[in-house]
């Protein structure tokens, strides 16, 4: 989501349309303003882009005043409608309020104010925060937002105005991003410099437990017990289209390095307290159908096919049910074999392509029960499937899909783990470990971001070629595929992924003196039949790049360059593995001079079949 404040002397409306303008690639399914005048506070939103909203308040329903907030929403909690989207007020309207990130504890203070007699009128965690201010009212603002916000757990970023304090607005950062923009007899609120650059270019950046009571002449930063706080103000001198990507110089690159934290956010209230078991209150089977699933397909497209082949491996580890997994447009014309106690996945980013809805739908008038592994709240796959498991990466922009891809992994490893579970299949007692490890992930993460300038130089001098292969055994070969596309979508680079025991079926006649081959080493099981593979190409004079363990100091004995990556267990390897894979296709794209997010021939999302 993407948050705006504004209190100056110009017409709020238009400093706010312009920045949810360019906050729209935060969240684009609802949106809306808040302005504030005359001891009066007008609310305007609607669902869709922001376009339906400009409409709303265009000529003669132009909303005037010289303060107000605005927001731009990716659902989270509650599907994208007029009603959810923000902002928020509480039964009076004396409070309104724009948030980004989760409320973790909303329901139970839903119910809470609830029986206090407050009404909602929004399904959102949000809205919980504005009946809040109303019932723990002190009578002064500041003292009431700190002792909210000692109430209320998760991640946010709240910008809020109230009626009884005209000319104020307080901002208040809890692991969401926000920055205060600091102009002449004006300031601003925004979750991203681009939605101010406009503006102004001097910022502060606000820190995790940080909050600021803004006025047209003044920005006071106050800590949450209410210390007040210094800090530098930043001097943003990126363009405004570097802004818009984070400073990055693409969205794929950022959306790279957004992955320790869209890991973390998909783990968030899915592991129980004492770390042992998967939490998924989401799911809703019927009584006894985890225990009777004996058959599991999997279904998707382009990477989302590529982490369904990895869940298929996790799902049949820990439960031993057999999975399929397959990609959508084959599995339709193919009259697949499913009864009552089949499961269907259906794994999709964008929720919308057309192949693996129609493979859903199909599947659901053949009476298959189907969950949806899906990144967008309130999209076709999330509505029409009957459970769904969100995928929290936030956005994702770039049309080759990263973040998404992780985030599918960590949730097919959660459900893999909560279906062992709840079957008590012996593969549940390896969950408490999987659970540990999945939490140290977003560090591992972070880890392997540091592989990028070893790989961009590697990218930088084999991106003249035109073929490369990537090769591994076992769940290196499902994460070879994805690497291997990753560089085709991008790189325009001819790619093949193969299972490294197979080459010598066939694929190791292409092996010729100099070509790149890729080679993935993370399944230990399997390390001296892979090392004998990589013989195979080295002794046609093949360069060979491994990633391998940290700690493996065998493996540069016969290859020509290694990428380590921190040790985890062979089983959770492909969330780590893919990291450098696509940076590798990202660093060769810019190499060649490519649209490295909006590669020739490709959409995002494809809702054709
Ligand atoms: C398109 C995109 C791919 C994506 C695939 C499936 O082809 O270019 O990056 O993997 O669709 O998309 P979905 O939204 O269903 O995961």
């Amino acid at each position: 989501c993407g948050i705006v404040g504004y209190i100056g002397s110009k017409q709020a409306q238009d400093v706010l349309l312009h920045g949810l303008s360019k906050l729209e690639y935060r969240g684009y399914d609802s949106a809306g303003i808040a302005i504030f005048e005359n001891g009066a506070v007008s609310v305007k939103k609607s669902v869709g882009r922001l376009a339906n909203l400009v409409e709303l308040v265009d000529g003669a329903d132009r909303l005037s005043g010289s303060q107000g907030i605005g927001h731009t929403r990716w659902a989270t909690h509650g599907r994208p409608s007029d009603n959810n989207a923000h902002p928020h007020q509480d039964d009076n309207g004396n409070f309104t309020i724009v948030h980004n990130g989760i409320i973790e504890n909303y329901q139970s203070l839903r119910e809470e104010l609830i029986a206090k007699g407050h009404t909602f009128l929004s399904e959102t965690d949000t809205e919980v925060v504005a009946h809040l201010l109303d019932d723990m009212w002190t009578g002064d603002l500041f003292d009431t937002v700190l002792a909210v916000s000692k109430r209320i757990h998760g991640a946010y970023a709240l910008g809020i105005m109230a009626k009884q304090e005209p000319g104020k607005l307080i901002a208040v950062r809890k692991q969401s991003p926000l920055v205060i923009g600091l102009g002449e007899g004006e300031n601003f609120i925004a979750s991203d410099i681009p939605a101010i650059l406009e503006y102004t270019r001097n910022v502060y950046i606000l820190d995790d437990g940080d909050i600021a009571v803004l006025t047209a002449d003044a920005v006071k930063l106050f800590d949450f017990d209410g210390n007040p706080k210094e800090k530098d103000v930043f001097e943003v001198t990126w363009s405004a289209s570097a802004a818009e990507k984070g400073g990055y110089d693409h969205f794929m690159l950022k959306e790279i390095h957004e992955q320790p934290k869209a890991i973390s956010d998909t783990l968030t209230g899915r592991i129980s307290e004492d770390g042992t078991k998967v939490v998924f209150d989401e799911l809703n089977f019927p009584e006894g159908f985890a225990k009777d699933i004996d058959r599991i397909h999997i279904l998707a497209c382009g990477t989302s096919w590529h982490a369904g082949m990895v869940g298929k491996y996790a799902i049949e580890k820990l439960t031993r049910i057999p999975v399929d997994c397959e990609i959508a447009s084959e599995y339709r014309y193919r009259d697949p074999i499913v009864s009552k106690n089949t499961l269907l996945i259906a794994i999709t980013q964008s929720g919308e392509t057309a192949d693996t809805l129609a493979a859903l739908r199909q599947a659901k008038e053949q009476g298959t029960r189907v969950l949806a592994i899906t990144n967008v709240v309130g999209s076709s796959a999330a509505r029409e499937a009957d459970d769904v498991i969100f995928t929290w990466a936030g956005p994702e922009i770039s049309v080759a899909s990263t973040k998404a891809y992780t985030t599918q992994l960590t949730a097919l490893y959660l459900f893999a783990g909560w279906l062992a579970q709840e079957r008590g299949a012996a593969g549940a007692a390896e969950v408490p470990a999987m659970l540990t490890a999945l939490r140290d992930m977003p560090a591992h993460a972070e880890t392997v971001l540091e592989t990028a300038p070893a790989i961009q130089a590697f990218a930088k001098d084999w991106s003249s070629r035109e073929h490369a292969f990537f090769i591994g055994r076992g769940l290196d070969y499902e994460v070879s595929l994805e690497g291997s596309l990753k560089l085709k979508e991008i790189s325009y680079m001819h790619a093949e992924a193969y299972p490294a025991g197979e080459l010598k079926h066939g694929t190791l006649a292409l092996i010729v003196e100099d070509i790149p081959v890729i080679a993935l080493v993370t399944q230990d099981d399997l390390y001296e039949k892979t090392i004998s593979n990589i013989q195979e190409v080295k002794a046609r004079d093949a360069f060979v790049l491994a990633l391998a363990w940290s700690g493996d100091t065998e493996i540069g004995k016969t290859v020509d360059q290694v990428i380590h990556i921190p040790k985890v267990s062979a089983f959770l390897a492909p969330i780590l593995a893919v990291i450098p894979l696509q940076l590798l296709a990202y660093y060769a794209s810019v190499a060649r001079g490519n649209d490295v997010d909006n590669p020739r021939n490709l959409a995002k999302s494809v809702t054709v079949e």
